[in-house]
C-alpha cells in the first residue's frame, strides 16, 4: 500500500519528446505557486528536469541513482530549487547503469517506492516523477511507486499510436506490482491551432478517452521551449506567455480533480 499523505504522480509516455519533462517542470512549478509543497524526482538519465530547473551538474553530488541503489535517502538527496516550495531529487548519467546493478535484486521494482515511503518528514503534498521515454526498470519503479500516471500526449497524427501500449503497461503493472495504480489524466501538449490536423487529433483523443483528458490544452509556445536553456520553468521565465498560463490552468484542474476524488473516496 502506498501512503495517503501525498499524491505521487508518475509522468510517463514511452514516446520521446512528447512533453513529459516540460509538463513535470511546469505543472510542479504551478502547483508550488498555488501553495502546494512539491517534489520532482528526475528518473531520466538525460537529466532534463534537473537542467531545466537550473541544477548544475557539479551540484548533483547525490541523485536518484543513490536512492535506487539504496545507499542514500530522499532526505539526503533532495535539493531546493529557485521556486519556493519546489524541490528536486536530480538525476545523473549514473542512472544508465542502475538497471544492470539492481537487475538481480528481488526488490528491484520497489526501490523508488521504498525510498518515497521515507519522505513523509518532508511533507510534500505532490510528488511528480519524470520518466525516460521507455518501459525500462526506471519507469517500472516509477509506476510501482505511484498513485497514478499522468500521460502527456503530443497533438500529432500518431498521438494515439503507442497510447494503447501505455495503457496495457499500466494494466500489467496493476496485475503485478501496484494494484491501485490509477490514470491521473491525459494532457494534450504542443497544440498548434493553425494546424488543422491538431484539432482533429484533440477530437479523436477526447472521443476515445473522454473524461480522463484534461480540458486544458497546452499550446505550442516558443517561450516554453526557450525556458530550459535559462534553467528556469516557463512560469518564471515568462509568466504571461500562453504556455505558462496553460500550465497554471492545468494545475488548478489537477487540484480540482483531486478534491473530487477525495470527496468521492
Ligand atoms: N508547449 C510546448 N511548446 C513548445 N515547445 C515545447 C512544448 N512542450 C515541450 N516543448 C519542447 O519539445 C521538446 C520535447 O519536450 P520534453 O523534453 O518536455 O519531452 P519529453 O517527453 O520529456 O522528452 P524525452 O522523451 O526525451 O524525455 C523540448 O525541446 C521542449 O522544449
Ligand atoms: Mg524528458
Amino acid at each position: 500500500m502506498i501512503g495517503e499523505r501525498n499524491r505521487i504522480i508518475t509522468i510517463a509516455n514511452q514516446k520521446g519528446g512528447v512533453g513529459k519533462t516540460t509538463t513535470a517542470i511546469n505543472l510542479a512549478t504551478a502547483l508550488a505557486a498555488i501553495g502546494e509543497r512539491v517534489l520532482i524526482v528526475d528518473l531520466d538519465p538525460q537529466g532534463n528536469a534537473s537542467t531545466g530547473l537550473g541544477i548544475e551538474r557539479r551540484n548533483r553530488k547525490l541523485s536518484s541513482y543513490d536512492i535506487l541503489t539504496g545507499t542514500h535517502t530522499i532526505l539526503e538527496t533532495v535539493l531546493e530549487t529557485a521556486v519556493p516550495n519546489l524541490f528536486i531529487v536530480p538525476s545523473t548519467m549514473d542512472l544508465l547503469g542502475v538497471e544492470m546493478e539492481i537487475a538481480q535484486q528481488p526488490d528491484r521494482v520497489f526501490r523508488l517506492r521504498r525510498a518515497l515511503s521515507g519522505s513523509d518528514a518532508l511533507a510534500f503534498s505532490y510528488i511528480l516523477v519524470d520518466c525516460p521515454p521507455s518501459f525500462n526498470l526506471l519507469t517500472m519503479n516509477a509506476m510501482a511507486a505511484a498513485h497514478s500516471v499522468l500521460v502527456p500526449l503530443q497533438c500529432e497524427f500518431f498521438a494515439l499510436e503507442g497510447l494503447s501500449q501505455l495503457l496495457e503497461t499500466v494494466d500489467q503493472v496493476r496485475r503485478t506490482v501496484n494494484s491501485s495504480l490509477d490514470i491521473q489524466g491525459i494532457v494534450l501538449t504542443m497544440f498548434d491551432s493553425r494546424n488543422n490536423l491538431a484539432q482533429q487529433v484533440v477530437n479523436d483523443v477526447r472521443t476515445h478517452l473522454g473524461e480522463k483528458v484534461y480540458h486544458t490544452l497546452i499550446p505550442r509556445n516558443v517561450r516554453v521551449s526557450e525556458a530550459p536553456s535559462y534553467g528556469k520553468p516557463a512560469i518564471l521565465y515568462d509568466l504571461k506567455c500562453a504556455g505558462s498560463q496553460a500550465y497554471l490552468q492545468l494545475a488548478s484542474e489537477v487540484i480540482q480533480r483531486e478534491r473530487q476524488r477525495k470527496a468521492a473516496a
